[in-house]
């Protein structure tokens, strides 16, 4: 079992992650809460910007226009769908991209193969984008019948798939309470290890449906789709969701120049307290100062208008002055 599932954050206190999986906008691909990020993230011609989730690159569309001339984005996404998609929008700005196909828990090291040691300001909206929920074949939808898939990476060894086939009893417990704060959790993980010793599950609309039938009657005609906190808890552990944040929280000041911003948008709860602890501890020891004390919220207007938004949390933190090295590394060091 990933070992990212077992931090210190399991004791129920995940938020209302189902957003994520409500069917897209009808503003395509509207970035979550953009006003808010331009005016924190406050870029300047000449920058160099990670956009460490580029996504359909709704947040570097806006973004670019702003850190021209002379401004570089580099592009982070771990899926070579989203990177393709998002080549094609931002066409116009090519010469200012550099799309990196990585995750980025290995944010350091993928910055550092370009030859640069630190940036100018960070953005990362996490999770998965409305693409992955649109296409049944990548199979995050419990709605639509598709592979059990999930993964973000698609060269990624462990799937959906391994996943719900091969965890034991008590690791599927685990996930379902902890990653999907799921009540039924233990019905849920008994009944699929049921289906599976007879015969292995194959697609999405099979677990959805063995979700439907693990859950108590009255469970099953809720506000919300039964599957959906047990298709967030795997995504999320297919994907060491919580792992790699932590992995990017921890590196963050290293690759952060003086005066340089980060913001950081979560949809979970145990994301936003990962990172709300990382800004503070980081506050502590003069890393950085915190530039919001309370997380931003969309406003009611974007809630309306892009539901995925609703328990978006966005928090942002700037770098304290520091020691001078060069923000490129040297021809000896790269
Ligand atoms: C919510 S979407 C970003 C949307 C984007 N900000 C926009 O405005 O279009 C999150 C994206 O981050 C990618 N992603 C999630 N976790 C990642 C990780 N650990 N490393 C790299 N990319 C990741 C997903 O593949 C997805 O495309």
């Amino acid at each position: 079992m990933q070992t990212n599932v077992m931090t210190g954050y399991a004791d129920g206190a995940v938020s209302s992650l189902m957003d994520e999986l409500i069917p897209p906008s009808p503003v395509e691909h509207e970035p979550v809460m953009i006003e808010q990020v331009k005016e924190l993230l406050d870029p300047s011609p000449g920058d160099v910007i990670v956009d460490a989730t580029l996504g359909a690159g709704g947040h570097a569309l806006a973004i670019l226009p702003r850190i021209l001339p002379g401004g570089r984005l580099i592009a982070f996404d771990r899926d070579t769908d989203a990177l393709s998609i998002a080549r094609g929008r931002l066409a116009q700005f090519e010469s200012a991209v550099t799309f990196v196909h990585e995750d980025f828990r290995d944010l350091r090291a993928g910055l550092e193969n370009l030859g640069i040691r630190r940036v100018d300001g960070l953005i990362a909206d996490l999770g998965i984008s409305s693409m992955h929920v649109d296409r049944p074949e990548r199979g995050f939808s419990f709605s639509k019948e598709g592979p059990l898939d999930m993964r973000m990476d698609q060269s990624q060894r462990l799937s959906a798939h391994t996943l719900v086939n091969t965890w034991s009893i008590e690791d599927l417990t685990e996930i379902l309470g902890a990653l999907g704060e799921e009540r039924f959790a233990g019905r849920i993980a008994r009944r699929i290890v049921q289906a599976r010793d007879q015969q292995e599950i194959q697609t999405t609309a099979e677990l959805s449906e063995l979700v439907r039938q693990a859950v108590p009657a009255q469970a099953r005609y809720g506000r919300i789709h039964p599957a959906t906190r047990t298709f967030q808890a795997i995504r999320m552990a297919v994907n060491d969701e919580l792992g790699a944040l932590g992995s990017l929280l921890g590196s963050l000041h290293e690759v952060l120049n003086a005066q340089a911003r980060a913001v950081v948008i979560s949809f979970h709860s145990l994301e936003d307290r990962m990172v709300k602890r990382t800004f503070a501890q980081g506050k502590r020891h003069d890393i950085w100062t915190v530039l919001t004390k309370k997380p931003l919220r969309a406003s009611d207007e974007e809630v309306e208008r892009n539901p995925r938004s609703r328990s978006a949390k966005l928090r942002a933190v700037q770098r304290s002055a520091m020691q001078s090295t060069p923000a490129f590394l040297s021809p000896e060091e790269s």
